[in-house]
């Protein structure tokens, strides 16, 4: 069942290329993007002046990625919520607020009843979920499936690659019907997204770097997880699959704010994992790197293929291809859940059924 492999948890991060393939399949259709499920004209896109995301946990992750390329691609303000956040605190919603609930579960009680509060107040409610007629995909608007398929362990992987992979997609479609992208930019970026699939294939052939850099984090007691801009909401993900499956403190943080705190924590051999990608920010996280050094950090960084100069200011390096930053949670993300699998492993937990925590959170 597992086939072959020893969790369930690896297994399913080995099934990433497919779900990109799969999620993609049949979007473009004659060089136009189009994903009918959504059933909202291009005029009724066009309306749209706000997007709101809400999730929880790893979904949430996802949504932080989606704030990056809607604003980035269809310039549309977004914002990206907890659900049992949102569900509290009487949000502002109106009719031309787009708001989008990503679930993998689908049936996350806060993220439900944040649609249904939402929904009272107007706003279009888009679906990101993995299951078939699930309450998420029944209560809102239009639903974008991923096709992760099932997932069994409990921590999330291919479901999270699914979600960002979809996000991409509504992000274009936004950028597609409020005309802030050329049709043959779309064209071109929607290829370079199915292209992560073979990216991501590249980066599961390699795990020995991660072995090397997991077991230089194995006995740490805490590890720090920074990026800035695209890195930062990967470095989040990151945090939050180590300590959920080895129950090693981890936390994710800015990089530019490191030094309004927790560049404290840092002494010898403290474990710095950075997103230091080819990107408008990769300096200033190379700064930061060398920042965290000079204090004892052991730096990790996840790094653009053929980038040399990095060894100089880390102890470890992880590659991965070149893509641009839009699609690097797709690649950056995959080295990062292999990192927190090998530590759990080397710290000998039951990586699939992590304690305390559950598949699906039915009740808030
Ligand atoms: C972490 C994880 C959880 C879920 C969260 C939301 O690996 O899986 O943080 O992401 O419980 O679940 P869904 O997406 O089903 O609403």
């Amino acid at each position: 069942e597992k086939g072959g492999y020893p969790d369930f948890m690896l297994k399913e991060i080995h099934e990433q290329p497919r779900v990109i393939r799969d999620t993609l399949a049949g979007r473009l259709v004659g060089g136009r993007l189009q994903i009918d499920e959504l059933d909202l004209s291009p005029e009724e896109l066009n309306l749209i002046d706000r997007v709101c995301v809400i999730a929880c946990g790893t979904s949430l992750h996802a949504g932080l990625v989606a704030k990056e390329l809607i604003e980035g691609w269809a310039r549309i303000p977004t914002e990206v919520e907890a659900a049992s956040e949102f569900r509290y605190r009487n949000p502002i919603v109106t009719p031309s607020t787009l708001v989008v609930a990503v679930s993998q579960s689908g049936e996350t009680a806060d993220t439900l009843a944040a649609i249904r509060d939402a929904r009272v107040k107007g706003a279009r409610v888009f679906g990101i979920t993995n299951v078939l007629g699930s309450p998420v995909a029944r209560e809102s608007d239009g639903v974008i499936y991923t096709k992760a398929n099932k997932e069994i362990a409990v921590a999330s992987t291919k479901s999270f690659l699914g979600q960002v992979t979809s996000l991409c997609l509504l992000a274009l479609l936004l950028a597609q019907a409020k005309g802030k992208l050329r049709m043959n930019q779309i064209r071109m970026l929607f290829g370079e997204l199915a292209d992560t699939a073979e990216q991501v294939e590249w980066v599961l052939g390699r795990e020995e770097a991660v072995r090397e850099a997991a077991e230089a984090c194995v006995g740490a007691t805490s590890a720090l997880f920074v990026g800035r801009g695209m890195g930062a909401a990967i470095a989040r993900e990151g945090a939050l699959k180590l300590k959920e499956i080895s129950y090693l403190h981890a936390e994710a943080y800015p990089a530019g704010e490191m030094k309004h705190g927790p560049i404290a924590l840092i002494d010898e051999g403290f474990p710095v994992i950075a997103v230091a990608t080819r990107g408008p920010v990769y300096d200033k996280v190379v700064s930061n790197m060398q920042e965290s050094r000079a204090r004892g950090a052991r730096v990790i960084a996840i790094a653009t293929e053929g980038d040399e100069d990095i060894r100089a200011h880390a102890d470890h390096v992880i590659y991965i291809p070149k893509v641009r930053d839009a699609f690097s949670a797709i690649t950056a993300s995959v080295p990062l859940q292999l990192l927190a699998r090998r530590i759990a492993v080397l710290r000998g937990c039951d990586v699939d059924q992590p304690r305390n925590l559950a598949k699906s959170v039915t009740v808030e």
